[in-house]
């Protein structure tokens, strides 16, 4: 049976209405509607871009979706900030999330009131579970079998959220076509990664429609720039899908080339697998190999105040010359 969506929301944002844009982009003629400068810039930087269309189209035949299951965000990470502020009540709810994961979860969770578990528990009030597939630092993938379950068990109870922010670098198949099957699943995509656009701010959220609806409403009126949406239009083109997928084979073989290379290392006690484009590396001394990089010019993440991450780096997979630059400084670490 179909839950009712409209149960998880919070109760006072069940009627929000989304901001109506009245005004689609083609709209000529004198446009005195939005306050806006009547100067025009080249660019037509002086107006509200409020038309989406083109790009959510794109984007949702990139993810092999229809155009009412996605949202476009700033990032995922606008992602998540809507989920949040949707689902859960102030200092009445919780979300699940589970450690070592991305710190976001816990950020917007914090921000707004909401208690973050990392165990289930006997906490009746989780409204979202967050699953990071590849998980971020670990680079771990979640079995799609066990998303299933996790989305049957919880389908009267609360949203599953895959953030699939690194999905192009693995082998797992994405959460994105099981969305029909599973009202309460939520997937979180972006081009920061794999697309390489990270200073650009666009990530999509893929739902259910009436879910997608209800997340419409939450988000700012006229949130992208025209800039924003013509270089993400130009960026996911079929022509630039190819050059896209020649990039992760790029890094996917240098990922191989550095797992080998830092296992041989003195200084390295574990790499652990990754389908993401990092490897999570524990070394003999995290905070010695890092202040030793930092001077060499080379900044590494440190991860080692996460749970279970003690004397761990991450190190994200770049160009060859560069990856080789890293391997020659740990080549001198004990
Ligand atoms: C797992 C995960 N989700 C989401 C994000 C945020 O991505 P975006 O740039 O789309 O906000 C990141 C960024 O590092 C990430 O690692």
């Amino acid at each position: 049976m179909m839950p009712d969506i409209r149960a998880f929301i919070r109760p006072e944002l069940r009627d929000l209405k989304p901001y109506v844009n009245l005004r689609q982009s083609h709209d000529l003629g004198i446009l005195l509607d939005l306050n806006e400068s009547p100067w025009d810039r080249e660019d037509k930087s002086n107006r509200y871009h409020s038309d989406f269309s083109a790009l959510t189209a794109q984007l949702a035949t990139l993810y092999g979706i229809a155009s009412d299951e996605i949202l476009l965000t700033r990032g995922s990470d606008e992602g998540i900030d809507l989920l949040i502020r949707l689902f859960c009540r102030p200092y009445y709810d919780a979300i699940l999330i589970c450690p070592p994961t991305f710190s976001m979860y816990r950020f917007y969770a914090k921000l707004q009131g909401i208690t973050v578990m990392e165990t289930p528990g006997d906490c009746e009030n989780i409204k979202i579970l967050f699953l990071c597939s590849p998980n971020n630092p670990t680079g771990h993938t979640t079995a799609p079998d066990e998303i299933f379950e996790l989305c049957q068990k919880l389908a009267e109870k609360a949203i599953v959220v895959v953030d699939e922010a690194y999905i192009e670098f693995s082998t797992t198949e994405s959460m994105t076509s099981y969305i029909q099957r599973y009202p309460n699943l939520v997937v979180l995509r972006t081009l920061s990664k794999a697309f390489g656009l990270a200073g650009l701010r666009c990530g999509a959220l893929i739902a259910h429609k009436q879910l997608v609806q209800y997340l419409r409403a939450v988000l700012a009126p006229y949130p992208f720039s025209t800039a924003t949406i013509q270089a993400a239009m130009d960026a996911t083109k079929p022509a630039c899908v190819v050059a896209l997928k020649e990039r992760v084979r790029c890094i996917l073989t240098q990922r191989k080339i550095m797992q080998t290379a830092l296992t041989a290392l003195c200084c390295v006690k574990k790499v652990w697998p990754s389908e993401a484009n990092f490897l999570l590396v524990e070394f003999n001394d995290a905070k010695k190999i890092y202040a030793t990089c930092l001077e060499n010019g080379i900044r590494l993440r440190d991860v080692s105040n996460e749970p279970g991450l003690e004397n761990c780096l991450r190190i994200s997979i770049g160009l060859p010359e560069q990856n080789e630059s890293l391997i020659n400084v740990l080549r001198k670490c004990v």
